[in-house]
């Protein structure tokens, strides 16, 4: 049984060896067992396409998957600018979407500063891993929380949000409204996710 990448025609395993330079492809195949299994660890977005079994019996035969690979990203509710008036309340959700696994860790930046645990400048962050939520509260919002609010989970793309909080008569700006999440660096934030497609026949 051989395993090719069809974008390319690239012939990833014959049998049990790998015939790839990139290591990350490996055959899977246990004695007296019927599948043949193709593992490939730390799956990048350029993996995703068409893979191909192919059975050398006469004639040979052939199974194509199709492999798709999604991103987890973070996700903050609402519109990327945020208008507000000092005192008033401050609250952001940011949701971890596309994922197989609960975040670990939620971290909250204003502008370079992280802020989990800024409580005595008014900021309470609370986050539910289960959930794949995480909150920020600024109960009564000052001038100097305006800036930008980023959501950086240990296991997703980032997403950010600008607030702008001063004293103005209905700014026309408070009409904006734009997509709900902006995406950031989308390399250095792949899950180092483990994919197998199993062939059985
Ligand atoms: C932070 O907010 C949560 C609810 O979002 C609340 O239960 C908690 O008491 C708050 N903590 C402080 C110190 O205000
Ligand atoms: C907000 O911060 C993020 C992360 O540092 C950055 O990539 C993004 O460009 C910033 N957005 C604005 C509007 O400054």
């Amino acid at each position: 049984v051989s395993w090719i990448r069809r974008k390319d025609y690239h012939l990833l395993t014959v049998g049990l060896t790998t015939y790839s330079s990139d290591q990350r492809f490996q055959a899977i195949h246990l004695q007296h067992s019927e599948d043949w299994t193709l593992k490939v660890r730390f799956v990048q977005k350029r993996d995703a396409g068409i893979y191909e079994c192919q059975v050398s019996s006469h004639p040979p035969t052939s199974l194509f998957l199709r492999l798709d690979v999604v991103e987890a990203r973070a996700q903050i509710s609402g519109p990327t600018d945020k208008y507000l008036k000092p005192g008033s309340t401050l609250r952001l959700q940011c949701s971890v979407v596309q994922t197989t696994e609960a975040p670990a860790f939620v971290f909250w930046y204003h502008n370079s500063r992280m802020i989990n645990y800024d409580l005595e400048r008014g900021i309470n962050v609370t986050t539910d891993p289960a959930q794949r939520l995480s909150d920020l509260l600024i109960p009564a919002a000052s001038v100097s929380h305006t800036g930008n609010y980023t959501c950086v989970p240990n296991n997703a793309i980032p997403a950010s949000i600008y607030v702008h909080i001063f004293n103005g008569e209905n700014p026309a700006a408070m009409q904006s409204s734009s997509p709900s999440y902006i995406r950031l660096n989308l390399n250095g934030f792949l899950l180092p996710t483990l994919v197998t497609i199993n062939i059985i026949r």
